[in-house]
């Protein structure tokens, strides 16, 4: 069984509070690329081309078309062990904040509760001219070679995610930095920490007094400066983390008629 350090077990037996950030890493076990790892999204379209408004208003059709397809993929998988072991850490802490830079909605299919979507959902569509949101229907709507555009109003049709040069929505963004400031315990998963603000969660945690452990693949961005780099894959360390947690749990309880 894979070791931990003994602090981070300590302060999660005892937490009230924990956030937890995701990234991309933690739905590579379901299939879902990451954006920056060989073979990841980044890799294969240019950012500049697709994911900021100018690209969209040049070329809908495109853009448009490269969500479909993300889109696609995304139903076509099934979430994994790491994001039902986030589900099981969720029932475990009184107060839990998921905050995830993912837009594949696989954290919301698991059963967490608490998300928070700093940079959208790509099932969540909208019109650029009247911000009516848009539908599956109205989406395949398009005539071949033509943009979807709003039925009600005839603007064009946006997936509702973040692109660069935007700001994350504003409410998500507040709900994070407040978890920040509560957790007692802070788990960045799966990130590579290079994209702010949410790259900067887990110091800013830190600097309000939590434990800030990070699960991933290789040492992120941030890593020097975390409490605990635990390196490996989500789906197999978060299971056997929660596992130990509950044990620790267990003996932490007061035996019944004491
Ligand atoms: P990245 O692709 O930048 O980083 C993915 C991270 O996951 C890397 O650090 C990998 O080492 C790690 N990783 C891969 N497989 C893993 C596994 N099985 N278990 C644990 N870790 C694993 O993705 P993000 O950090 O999520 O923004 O990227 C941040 C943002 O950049 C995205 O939300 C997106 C992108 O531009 C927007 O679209 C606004």
């Amino acid at each position: 069984m894979k070791a931990f350090p003994p602090a981070l077990i300590e302060r999660l037996a005892g937490a009230q509070s924990v956030a937890v950030l995701t990234g991309a890493g933690i739905s590579a076990e379901s299939g879902v690329p990451t954006f920056r790892d060989a073979g990841g999204l980044w890799e294969q379209f240019r950012p500049e081309e697709l994911a900021n408004v100018q690209a969209f208003l040049r070329n809908p059709d495109l853009v448009q078309r490269w969500y479909a397809y993300r889109r696609k993929l995304v139903r076509e998988v099934e979430p994994n062990a790491g994001h039902y072991a986030l589900v099981a850490l969720e029932r475990l802490i009184p107060d839990f904040t998921l905050i995830t830079q993912n837009v594949d909605n696989l954290h919301r299919r698991a059963g967490s509760q608490r998300i928070v979507e700093l940079h959208g959902n790509l099932l969540r569509s909208y019109c650029i001219n009247c911000r009516r949101p848009a539908t599956e229907i109205d989406l395949e709507a398009a005539a071949e070679g033509q943009p979807a555009r709003c039925p009600a109003c005839g603007g064009l049709i946006r997936p509702d995610v973040v692109w660069f040069g935007e700001f994350l929505p504003e409410e998500a963004l507040t709900e994070a930095y407040a978890a920040c400031e509560r957790a007692e315990v802070f788990l960045s998963i799966g990130t590579s920490a290079l994209v702010y603000p949410a790259a900067g969660l887990p110091l800013e945690a830190k600097r309000h007094g939590a434990y800030v452990a990070e699960i991933n693949l290789h040492p992120s961005a941030i890593a020097r400066e975390v409490d605990a780099v635990i390196l490996g894959k989500a789906g197999e360390i978060l299971p056997v983390l929660v596992e130990t947690l509950r044990q620790a749990r267990s003996r932490n309880a007061p035996a019944a008629g004491s």
